[in-house]
């Protein structure tokens, strides 16, 4: 279900696409779903439709599919909506959109309660049920939910709440929402309706009740879906660790994305990983680094303040590079082994080979670097010419001096020299030393102009 309009998050943006570590927050009920061997979702979309539907993408191997419920009646007339296109021998799996981190073995044992013949509920025990879905019982059995504002005062007392997550067969729940009303407190189609008619029919329901409140917590306001982050990260530094990652902060630890790490990989306070991220065996990221798109290798060093971010294209960094403090890493930067960038170097669609090194203030944009390469400081290539972008090619064994401007198009000749100052806009030969710059001038004993009196 993901056709409410989310008041409280006061957005413009559907409450179902706001992220949390880094997908939609339907995405994540689409992708547990995946996880429980679904054979269809169906997505029931109302507000911001259009929005959500091309917000959300189907998991590998799996159908998505999207049902409009206009107006939002209810969460029985939600489900009203998806059973014309649901099979009779399966079992229908009630989820939320804004519940996002229930976990596949839940859903699966909830599934195996259900076992296609009983209804079976997820239930949960709360201090303060107010707001929630009451589970009647008589003795142990269940005998219907009471939603908070129709609830007695004697029913309001209950603490075991539903999670709004059910499991149910097929062709029994397409009987019994055929008959819900809406006489009730919110004049609203309820699902929950569905337990009064299981028990009248002679049904099973079935109660499983979880200790484990985050797995069915939903988010409605921005701060909801903060401590929902918090919670969903925290599991994650847990496996991470679990893995033998150290990490220097659990707590300040944030994956947006796909992150993949070798064996002893360390990484200190409030780095950001987004996208696919692989590091290597021995990486080590320093404090404050944000990460996106990227793969390190073996025993790369990518020191604090660094940010990298491959998009589309990727950048690689080889094993053994130092990378940092204050690096920026842009898409297409593919980094050889022991490559050196150190504080405000900017690489960009560049290749620098094996122990090439840029150590300080430079930009490389659409360059070609050699192995062993000494980019000086405050050197760059100025690959753009106002309306092209053109390549330099800086062979191995160069030292570039600082403060260089490379004028692309333009190649330096193996070995070559570049002297500090200079603009440099045509090729240099092997070996050479290129310089271009005014010459220097001295007047012996210049005498300042003197303030007149
Ligand atoms: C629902 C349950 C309640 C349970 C609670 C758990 C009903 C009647 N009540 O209450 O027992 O304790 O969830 O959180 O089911 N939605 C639609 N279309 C609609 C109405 C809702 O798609 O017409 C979607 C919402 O976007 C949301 C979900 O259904 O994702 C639940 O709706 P919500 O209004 O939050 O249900 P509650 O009233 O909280
Ligand atoms: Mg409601």
């Amino acid at each position: 279900m993901a056709a409410g309009k989310g008041t409280r998050m006061k957005s413009q943006k559907p409450k179902v696409l706001h992220r949390l570590g880094g997908r939609a927050l339907a995405q994540h009920v689409i992708d547990t779903a995946a996880r429980v061997s679904a054979r269809l979702v169906v997505v029931i979309t109302g507000h911001g439709a259009e929005v959500v539907e091309a917000g959300l993408t189907p998991p590998d191997g799996l159908q998505l599919q999207f049902v409009r419920q206009m107006p939002q009646l209810g969460t029985g007339h939600a489900i009203q909506q998806a059973v014309p296109v649901l099979a009779d021998d399966g079992i229908t799996l009630v989820l939320s959109g804004d519940v996002p981190l229930t976990e596949a073995a839940t859903l699966q044992a909830l599934i195996d309660c259900c076992a296609g013949q009983a209804l079976a509920l997820l239930t949960l025990d709360m201090p303060d049920p107010t707001g929630y879905g009451r589970i009647v019982r008589q003795g142990e059995a269940v005998q219907a939910i009471v939603e908070h504002k129709d609830a007695t005062p004697e029913q309001r007392a209950i603490t075991e709440i539903y999670s709004g997550i059910m499991a149910v067969p097929t062709r029994l729940l397409r009987g019994w929402l055929a008959r819900l009303d809406n006489h009730n407190a919110q004049q609203e189609y309820y699902l929950t309706d569905v337990v009064k008619f299981a028990v009248a029919d002679g049904c099973a329901v079935q109660a499983h009740r979880i200790g484990d409140a985050a797995q069915v917590a939903g988010v409605n306001s921005p701060l909801q879906l903060a401590e929902l982050e918090r919670v969903f990260q925290r599991r994650l530094a847990e496996a991470f660790m679990t893995e033998g990652v150290r990490l220097a902060d659990p707590a300040r630890f944030d994956v947006r994305g796909s992150l993949v790490c070798g064996q002893d990989v360390d990484i200190d306070v409030n780095c950001v990983f987004e996208g696919g991220v692989r590091l290597g065996d021995g990486v080590r990221i320093g404090a404050n680094c944000v990460i996106s798109n990227c793969s390190i290798e073996a025993g790369a060093v990518i020191h604090p303040f660094t940010h990298i971010d491959g998009e589309k294209t990727g950048v690689s960094v080889g094993a053994g590079a130092l990378i940092g403090p204050f690096a920026r890493l842009r898409p297409g930067a593919q980094l050889g082994a022991e490559v050196h960038i150190g504080n405000f170097v900017e690489v960009k669609n560049s290749t620098m080979a094996k122990g090439a090194k840029a150590n300080h203030l430079a930009y490389l944009g659409d360059a070609t670097v050699g192995e062993r390469v000494n980019y000086g400081a405050g050197s760059i290539t100025a690959n753009y010419d106002g309306a092209n972008k053109h390549r330099t090619v800086i062979e191995a064994d160069v030292h570039i001096g600082s403060n260089c401007v490379l004028v692309a198009p333009v190649t330096i000749g193996a070995g070559g020299t570049v002297g500090g100052g200079s603009t440099i806009t045509k090729s240099t030969e092997p070996g050479s030393l290129s310089v271009a710059r005014g010459k220097q001038v001295s007047i012996a004993n210049y005498q300042r102009p003197k303030k007149k009196s």
